[in-house]
């Protein structure tokens, strides 16, 4: 069979952001900003480093400035240009450029697997990426380009996995797994648990915002029946797959930050603006100065 390439990526965005309210109301969260640019924007620049082309969004009501922040913003650029800040333009022009957009709506936010199922006509038949983006992932090699760089060896689908110390990892999805003996970071699935009860997690391998799924997902999402809080769960269409194909973890190298959660947004919000060229110099001298 011929080599199967990721060149799509899904970003379910059409969620209600609950935790992070009042913010959240009417503003979505995938548009929150963290340092100087929103959360889905650094979603997105992660597929296109991992070779993604085609982006799909899947956005609900009151999301469209999303679909504005990554249009061409022509009398911004006009403005930009008459008052010669050549570097502000490139600033706004890259962001419209950085890859083909699409978007779909999800009518009701009825669960993570119902919002990756929205995206089934888009993808095709052919394997996707799937990002959640408020899983911020700080990594020297983009989370993304490693997962597709393991994709390429195993041609299955993959689960973005971190270690989760103690009995935090019960607030996670769970693998039941086994190292791979030629890649210690692929993890070969046995079962998963979502929100295993403390003591009786099968390893402390979490799942994270970050996968990459062959198409038959489609199908099994069509599948399985409401599951956790009345909604079609990825993980319970993940769990069906796996009665079919094999199903990898991969314990990325890098650092993820929930900024979906008020207290991991503020973290991000720390450690990204110390790590920024421009901003981080000045950040760290007035950090220093506060009465901590
Ligand atoms: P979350 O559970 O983190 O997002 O889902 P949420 O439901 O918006 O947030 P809280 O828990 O109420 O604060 C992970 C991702 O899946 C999307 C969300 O937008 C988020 O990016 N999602 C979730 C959908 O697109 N549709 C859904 O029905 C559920």
């Amino acid at each position: 069979m011929a080599q199967m390439k990721v060149r799509k990526a899904v970003f379910p965005a059409a969620g209600m952001g609950t935790r992070f309210l009042p913010a959240t109301k009417a503003t979505p969260k995938e548009m929150l900003c963290l340092v100087d640019k929103p959360l889905i924007q650094y979603g997105v620049e992660e597929a296109v480093a991992a070779g993604c082309t085609e982006i799909i969004i899947v956005t609900g009501r009151g999301k469209t400035t999303m679909e504005d922040h990554f249009d061409k913003s022509a009398e911004l650029e006009a403005s930009l240009e008459a008052r010669g800040k050549t570097a502000l333009l490139e600033v706004a022009r890259s962001v419209s450029k950085l890859a083909k957009i699409t978007y779909t709506r999800q009518p009701e936010a009825l669960g993570l697997g119902h919002a990756v199922l929205m995206a089934k006509e888009l993808v095709g038949n052919e394997p996707f990426c799937v990002l959640l983006p408020d899983d911020i992932v700080d990594a020297s090699t983009p989370c993304m380009k490693q997962m597709v760089e393991a994709f390429n060896e195993t041609q299955s689908s993959i689960l973005g996995s971190e270690v989760v110390e103690g009995d935090a990892i019960s607030a996670y999805g769970c693998l039941d797994c086994t190292p791979d003996a030629a890649n210690p970071r692929l993890l070969a699935v046995k079962d998963m648990v979502e929100k295993p009860k403390p003591g009786t997690q099968p390893s402390q391998n979490a799942i994270i915002g970050r996968y990459i799924l062959t198409p038959r997902i489609f199908e099994m999402i069509e599948t399985i029946t409401p599951g956790a809080g009345g909604e079609l769960q990825l993980t319970d269409a993940i769990k069906a797959l796996l009665q079919h194909e094999k199903v990898y973890g991969f314990t990325y190298e890098g650092k993820r930050h929930d900024a979906g959660d008020k207290q991991g947004f503020l973290r991000a919000t720390v450690e990204l603006a110390l790590k920024n060229d421009k901003l981080g110099p000045d950040f760290r001298s007035w950090l220093k100065q506060l009465p901590l």
